[in-house]
Parts: structure tokens; C-alpha cells; sequence
């Protein structure tokens, strides 16, 4: 059987993972600075993670959402202690669109209405809504495109409103940093104002953190840097099982839960809660998000000085991008290819995105800018 060819590849084979480095079957050492897609937050296998789902699977790996499963109180208690929101509940799910798609669901429940308000730029997902407020017509078959959506710039709180007034909007779906999109910062401002209007206008507010979340950009949502923002929604998934597939919703208090409104087979299972709260244990015990917030901001200003070459730098934590005058393929295979690096790309061409392991330290940041201080200075001279 062939594999349905959908992805263009690096060419490289991890076999071994550790902290942030990868090993290829021929056991070069490469330094990983995108954690594939923002997901490796507390480090390639960690041995905490390893041994929690270890001894979880010699347990019990899954029973469906039709028992008592105690550990999915567990995982809730320490999600709603480490993010600093304990009075919202908590939808288990498997993935980042999965968690956009449920988040959506319960918008338009809550509020009896169907349309959608997104941002221009913005990537939520591939499932059925999901991919309708991501905006990319690339990625979006005809059954996708029935939904209602309606997309704003970010920064345009009079255009968001005009929807509101003139639509009948469930909710406003928004990315604190788009991911995809090369890093963009949404202003505070626009968060805050955005809250302000889906309260005025009777829509609810989802925060897409399934890139941005568990402390990548050292708060535990990248929306906490916007003082008192108090989403109704929040989306969760990457970062959240460091490589095991879980995704979650985290749902205010107003909203209320009725039998049968959201379900899933797999999500919630035992061996998943087992990751997830593997992977906040160890955020807690090893401060990373202290240390995102350090590091990252050390990397940020360490960026700006590396060379003219380099034109604009964003980001908050360890959620990174950058742009080159030039295209930024060739850059990242040099990269890749002469200094052993993972980066990511992102929607524009000419943007570099750095989402590494939380954990990092100076020592490999060091050697990255060396590395891309040498690449730049190479293709300067050719
Ligand atoms: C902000 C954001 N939302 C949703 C998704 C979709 O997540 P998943 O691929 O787990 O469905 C992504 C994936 O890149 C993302 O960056």
C-alpha cells in the first residue's frame, strides 16, 4: 500500500529524540529548534513522561467516556493550577482542531447563532470549521466553505463590529500570536476590545492557544499577557502532550454543560492524561516557563543584532519569527543541511519560525545565532 502523498519531506529520518536534540539513522545530531510543528514543550522524551505513560500503560491505556475516569480530575486540577484558571472546566479532546471544532460547537449552542468572526492570517485547523475561519482557500474543499465566516484584519475592531451589528455571529475565534502566519503579535488593545464587543453583542470569544499555549511564550496562554482578558473559550493541543495526541477546551464557568452536547471516543483516554499531566508536572518542577520567558527574550534581542540581512523579529517566550530580505528556504536548509538545525517555516516566504523545546538553554541558542550568523554571512559573500 502507497501512503497518500500529501506532505513534501526534509530529508531526514529521526530515530532517537533527547531534550532538544534528534539523532537521524545515521546518527547525526541535530539541534531542534521547531519541536515538530511547536509540539515537544517539555523536551524530547523526557524521562518523567516516559515513565508516567509507562507505568500508565501497564495500568489501564483506555476505557471510554462512559466510567469513572479519576485521572481526568487529576489532569483538570493541575491544568486549572498552572494556567491560573481553576473555575473553568475542562472538554478533553485528541487534537488542535478537534479542540477548535468543539470550541466552535459550544459557541453556537451557547449562543443559538451561527456565524463565525475570524482573523485575517489565521490557521485553526483542517477538520470541517476549523478550516473554514483559517484563512487559506488553498487548504478548503467546496463542503468546507458553507459555513458562515466572515474575516477581519487584526487591529480592525470597527469592521469586527460591523459584522456584529449587521450578522448573526456566534463567535469570534482569534489567535493571541498567529503561528502559521510567521508570528504575528495581535495587539492587546484588539484582545481586549474584542472581549468587549462579543460581551456587547451577545457572541462568545475562543482564544486559539493549541500553538501558543503551555507556556511556550512564558505565561501559560499568550492571551495572560493581556491583562484581565477573560476568554470564553480556550483551545489547547500541541505542546500539551509533548508528542502524545491530546487536545482540550477550557470552558468559562457561564457555560453550562448538558449530557450528549460534545463527545469522543478517544479523547480523555488514561495513557493521554497520563502525558498531559506528565508534561505539567514537569513544566512546574523545572520552571519552564520561566525559562521560555528568559531564553526567548534573550534570543529576540539576540536576533535583532545578527545582521542587516535580517529585517524584522517577533514574538514573545519561545515562540519566534523572523524575516530575511531573502527567500528563507535556502537559509533553513543550510541550516538544516551544514549545521545540523530544525527550523520552521511559516506562511510567508521569507519568515523563519523558532519554536523549540522549553527547556533550552543559552549554550544551544548560542550556537544557533552562530550558525545563522555564518549562513547569512555565506550567502552574503556568493
Ligand atoms: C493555532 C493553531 N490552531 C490549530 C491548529 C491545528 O492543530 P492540529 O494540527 O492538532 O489539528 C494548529 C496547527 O498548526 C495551530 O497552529
Amino acid at each position: 500500500m502507497q501512503l497518500f502523498d500529501v506532505y513534501p519531506l526534509m530529508n531526514v529520518t529521526p530515530e532517537k529524540a533527547e531534550g532538544v536534540y534528534i539523532w537521524d539513522r545515521e546518527g547525526r545530531k541535530y539541534l531542534d529548534l521547531y519541536g515538530g510543528h511547536a509540539v515537544i514543550s517539555i523536551g524530547h522524551s523526557h524521562p518523567h513522561f516516559v515513565s508516567r505513560i509507562n507505568e500508565q500503560l501497564g495500568k489501564i491505556a483506555f476505557y471510554s467516556n462512559s466510567v469513572n475516569i479519576p485521572i481526568q480530575k487529576d489532569l483538570a486540577g493541575k491544568l486549572g493550577k498552572l494556567s491560573g484558571l481553576p473555575d473553568y472546566q475542562l472538554f478533553l479532546c485528541n487534537s488542535g482542531a478537534e479542540a477548535n471544532e468543539n470550541a466552535l460547537k459550544l459557541a453556537s449552542f451557547a449562543t443559538g447563532k451561527s456565524g463565525v468572526i475570524a482573523i485575517k492570517g489565521a490557521f485553526h485547523g483542517r477538520t470541517s470549521g476549523a478550516v473554514a475561519v483559517t484563512d487559506n482557500p488553498n487548504i478548503m474543499s467546496p463542503f468546507n466553505a458553507g459555513h458562515q465566516v466572515y474575516f477581519e484584519r487584526s487591529g480592525d475592531l470597527a469592521g469586527v463590529e460591523k459584522q456584529l451589528k449587521s450578522k448573526d455571529i456566534a463567535a469570534i475565534i482569534v489567535e493571541a500570536i498567529q503561528g502559521v502566519n510567521g508570528i504575528q503579535v495581535a495587539e492587546s488593545d484588539f484582545l481586549t476590545g474584542l472581549a468587549r464587543l462579543a460581551r456587547q453583542y451577545g457572541a462568545k470569544l475562543i482564544l486559539d492557544e493549541v500553538q501558543a499555549g503551555h507556556g511556550r511564550t512564558g505565561k501559560f496562554f499568550a492571551h495572560q499577557w493581556t491583562e484581565g482578558l477573560e476568554p470564553d473559550l480556550i483551545t489547547m493541543a500541541k505542546g500539551m502532550g509533548n508528542g502524545f495526541p491530546i487536545g482540550g477546551v477550557l470552558i468559562h464557568p457561564d457555560i453550562q454543560a448538558k449530557y450528549g452536547m460534545l463527545g469522543t471516543t478517544f479523547g480523555g483516554n488514561q495513557l493521554a492524561c497520563a502525558a498531559g499531566l506528565a508534561v505539567l508536572e514537569v513544566m512546574e518542577s523545572e520552571n519552564l516557563m520561566e525559562n521560555a520567558a528568559s531564553q526567548g527574550s534573550s534570543l529576540i534581542e539576540a536576533l535583532t543584532r545578527v545582521s542587516s540581512e535580517i529585517t524584522s523579529v517577533r514574538g514573545k517566550g519561545l515562540m519566534i519569527g523572523f524575516d530575511l530580505k531573502q527567500e528563507a528556504a535556502a537559509y533553513r536548509s543550510e541550516l538544516m543541511v551544514k549545521h545540523a538545525i530544525f527550523t520552521g517555516s511559516a506562511a510567508g516566504k521569507h519568515t523563519i519560525r523558532l519554536l523549540p523545546p522549553l527547556g533550552i538553554q543559552q549554550e544551544e541558542l548560542q550556537l544557533f545565532i552562530n550558525s545563522l550568523e555564518s549562513t547569512i554571512n555565506q550567502k552574503e559573500t556568493v
